[in-house]
């Protein structure tokens, strides 16, 4: 195993140039199974998430050639409709290929997903919506079969609370359903729209798609398209936090500033310089950081992707910020480690009380999950001294290359072997 060696206190400064967003891309691979042909995608972040959803379609059939940041995806006919525990215990995103599977193919076998450190995250309200459109679901030995004779059907369904990955993974299907389909209370994550984008390209017909209300209606068969997948607008707070916890002056390129706007929003009440261009984000400190608010919420809201980075940097805040994690039930483990380094945190139920401390103090730490190692890397970079970060192999997940592109900035970060 390997863990990220911090030397904090540096100043960053330059430019970082964003990757493709890891949680647009996986959906979008998933939904190569919705129909023979060949799919060209560019943009796709060099992360281990992408990979082992690459390893997933292949064992159901799929072929897919890489060059760097681009995937060719081939399919001609299904091998099997099985998705194994083995690949899908280490990302639960496998699931969505469960609808694609079912529409497409007529049968999946998908492992359910076990527990994860950020909560329950169940999937309840993806079954019972493959359910409404006339798939047979059974879970057995820790497996979801579902299975359904001809087509699906077009269905209304309302989703009880937002959910990304159902969205998507109920969109997916409905692209083939029989007659239409609408989905009320859906997710309006950028992800979605980019995915039904790549969809139409494929021929399918899809409306309101970044609205709560979307409808879709089912044809007999899509083709393969060539899409471009849309920047990372976790990795863009990310290297932003980054600017302005270590006091710099950093310039974020190849960015979608309009996906970022509650981040922004809230670093501009924090103190922090913004200059937002078409496709780049430049931050500046900009003297003394104050604390504000935070509440996680689905998109348009802030981003519970962005909570733990947020937090970082109100740990040398000045003044007292309530964070309010409301979309996950535990994603709160980071606050132990952020104590370990000095930050007087507090934690009230689904709330986080975070005062600001002077200096944060170098120390070795353990990230939970990927975007907890995210903000342990943030908080290393602003303390004072040495922060060792374990278990880095959560980073490498969903983040490219991020070492090399902190040590573009200046920063003084190196992977190394762990301590046994
Ligand atoms: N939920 C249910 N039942 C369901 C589905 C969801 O109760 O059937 C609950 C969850 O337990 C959670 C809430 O609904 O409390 C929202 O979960 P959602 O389904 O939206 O999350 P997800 O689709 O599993 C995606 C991202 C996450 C991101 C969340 C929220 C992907 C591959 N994953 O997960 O990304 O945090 O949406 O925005 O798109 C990450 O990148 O670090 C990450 C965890």
């Amino acid at each position: 195993m390997e863990c990220m060696v911090i030397q904090g206190g540096r100043r960053l400064a330059g430019e970082v140039r964003i990757s493709g967003a890891k949680n647009a891309a996986l959906p979008i691979l998933a939904s190569t199974l919705l129909g023979k042909g060949t799919c060209t995608l560019t943009n796709m972040p060099a992360v281990r998430d992408v990979v082992t959803m690459s390893k997933v379609l292949a064992h159901l059939g799929a072929r897919v050639e890489t060059e760097q940041d681009r995937y060719t995806v081939s399919l001609d006919a299904i091998a099997s409709c099985e998705a194994p525990y083995d690949l899908v215990k280490t990302m639960r995103a496998s699931v969505m290929v469960l609808g694609p599977l079912v529409a497409r193919w007529g049968e999946a076998v998908v492992a359910l997903p076990g527990g994860c450190a950020i909560g329950a995250r169940p999937i309840n309200l993806h079954l019972a919506a493959l359910e409404k459109m006339g798939a047979e679901i059974r879970i057995e030995h820790g497996n979801v079969h579902a299975r359904v004779r001809g087509r699906l059907k077009g269905a209304r369904i309302y989703f009880d609370l937002q959910t990304v990955t159902g969205t998507e993974n109920i969109m997916m299907a409905a692209c083939l359903a029989e007659g239409t389909t609408v989905l009320e209370n859906a997710a309006r994550e950028p992800e979605i729209s980019d995915l039904a984008n790549f969809l139409s390209k494929r021929g399918a017909r899809i409306q309101g798609a970044g609205t709560d209300v979307i409808t879709i209606e089912g044809v007999p068969e899509l083709r393969g398209a060539d899409h471009e997948i849309v920047p990372d607008r976790i990795e863009t707070g990310t290297y932003l936090v980054a600017g302005v916890i270590t006091g710099g002056e950093v310039r974020v390129a190849r960015c979608r500033p309009d996906h970022c706007e509650a981040l922004l929003a809230k670093l501009r009440e924090a103190g922090a310089e913004l200059k937002v261009e078409k496709e780049a984000i430049q931050v500046r400190a900009g003297g003394k950081l104050k604390a504000v608010d935070v509440k996680t919420l689905p998109y348009p809201g802030f981003p519970t992707d962005m909570q733990a980075q947020m937090m970082a940097l109100m740990a040398i805040a000045r003044g007292s910020s309530v964070i309010a994690e409301t979309v996950f039930e535990s994603r709160l483990i980071h606050v132990l480690e952020l104590q370990r380094m000095g930050a007087d945190i507090k934690i009230e139920g689904h709330h986080a009380v975070v005062t600001g401390v002077e200096r944060l103090g170098g120390a070795p730490v353990m990230a939970s999950d990927l975007r907890a190692s995210a903000c342990l890397i943030l908080a290393g970079l602003a303390a004072e001294g040495e922060t060792r970060v374990s278990r880095v192999y959560h980073l490498d997940r969903g983040y490219e290359r991020l070492d090399a592109k902190l040590t573009g900035l200046g920063a003084q970060v190196l992977r190394e072997a762990e301590r046994t």
